[in-house]
């Protein structure tokens, strides 16, 4: 880190609050300058002192404490100048209270107002109680703060202090350090990264596609749309203009996309190719369903005693029609395969006159769909097969762009 990272470190008021001076401890370690913002009850326990000895830096604890007019004026706007200094924001323990404010954007305190305030990463390291982190509302808490993209350090499972034995138990601080360390270079690398796809428009599909049986019932398949909007992420990091067709996904578009969502590969297919004019490149991560059925009846199929059978129609195969529309841009297209990898995405690459193919095994565990990391190979259509480690979707993305401007020197060297 060339410059010292300022963080901000928000403590909650739970039984793991002593933790996080292990934490301030452990981040100082690191290189990062840490500035210690504790709610009222994290006060309960543990005394701002604590952190001050070990910060050498005021604790800030409470919005509207202070005892002259001119000091309420002061902390009225302390919370601005905090979420502009600090360029990482850390909640450690994040309480089910906090959490809870944070996703429905209260602010009645310093920390809450701070993360309002705040612009860059969120780190959260949840702690509380086994049922309270179980409970539906602090489960949906957490979607929601998750699919705003702060990173979640899970709490571990353990012995907690009231005794029951379950997830809960705030993670270790080195743990919660780490992840810190991990942010920081991500937006280290991001905030360094060339705006190499400046002037591009990069038109990206993402999801799946439903496809109605009947008036309640769908196909459909399991892409959780993590790929595409990563890729989608990457691309205006990088200056793109971005245009995101995404079926139906419990994701929040990036910031900065333009989002025409779908539903069906006929509604997909209308979106790409009313903006296929204005791409400059195209990357289908889409999982489009292949068949689809065509008229689907108007009432809800009713169960009978015997055999049901589907008859279903291919989709149109939007892939293979932007490559036939393509010109000169550059068309990426995904293969999920089981088997016989490389040579398929390869006839794929042929078949759909695309520029790059983006092929991946599914059969493997832990990437993949509904996960946050993913191993590629690159098969390129100057006859380049790149493999990409496991890595986030975020680095792969991030691969995938930069091999993209490779390519597009290497076909416009050769013609
Ligand atoms: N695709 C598409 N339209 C479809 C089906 C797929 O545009 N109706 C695109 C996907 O977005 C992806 C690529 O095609 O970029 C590959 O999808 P995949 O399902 O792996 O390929 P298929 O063409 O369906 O090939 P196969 O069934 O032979 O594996």
């Amino acid at each position: 880190m060339p410059v010292t990272t300022n963080v901000a470190l928000g403590v909650g008021g739970g039984i793991a609050a002593y933790k996080a001076a292990e934490l301030a401890r452990a981040l100082m370690e690191r290189g990062f300058s840490v500035q210690v913002l504790m709610t009222r009850s994290a006060e309960e326990f543990v005394r701002p002192l604590t952190f001050a000895a070990l910060t050498g830096r005021k604790v800030i604890t409470n919005l509207f404490s202070a005892s002259s007019a001119e000091d309420t004026l002061a902390s009225a706007i302390e919370h601005i100048r905090v979420a502009q200094e600090n360029q990482i924001l850390v909640i450690a323990p994040a309480t089910a209270d906090l959490m809870a404010k944070l996703a429905h954007g209260l602010a009645d305190d310093f920390l809450t107002t701070t993360y309002l305030a705040f612009t860059g990463p969120v780190v959260l390291a949840p702690a509380m109680n086994t049922n309270m982190w179980n409970h539906p509302a602090t489960q949906e808490n957490l979607r929601v703060l998750r699919a705003r993209g702060h990173v979640i350090v899970e709490p571990d499972e353990g012995i907690l202090a009231c005794g029951m034995v379950g997830p809960g138990r705030l993670a270790e601080p080195e743990i919660i350090a780490q992840a810190v360390a991990n942010v920081a270079l991500g937006a280290a690398n991001r905030t360094s990264a060339k705006q190499d796809l400046e002037g591009e428009t990069v038109l990206i599909t993402a999801g799946p596609t439903q496809e109605p049986l009947d008036p309640v019932r769908y196909l459909s398949n399991r892409s959780s749309g993590k790929m595409g909007y990563a890729l989608a992420e990457a691309a205006v990091a990088r200056g793109a203009r971005v245009i995101l067709v995404s079926g139906p996904v419990a994701l929040d578009a990036p910031r900065g996309v333009e989002l025409i969502l779908v539903r069906t590969a006929v509604e997909m297919r209308k979106a790409v190719m009313d903006h296929l004019e204005e791409a400059t490149v195209i990357v289908k991560a889409a999982a489009v369903a292949d068949y689809h059925r065509s008229n689907p009846p108007q009432q809800k199929v009713k169960k009978t005693a015997t055999r049901l059978s589907l008859e279903l129609d291919p989709t149109p195969d939007i892939l293979a029609e932007a490559g036939r529309k393509k010109g000169d841009r550059l068309l990426v297209g995904f293969a999920a395969e089981t088997e016989n990898l490389i040579e398929e995405a390869r006839r794929k690459l042929e078949s759909k006159n695309c520029d790059m193919v983006v092929a991946n095994l599914v059969s493997q565990q832990g990437i993949g769909f509904e996960s946050d990391e993913n191993e590629v190979t690159l098969v390129l259509r100057t006859g380049e097969t790149i493999p990409i480690q496991r890595a986030s979707k975020s680095a792969i993305s991030h691969r995938i762009f930069d091999q993209m401007i490779k390519l597009r020197l290497a076909l416009h060297s050769s013609t």
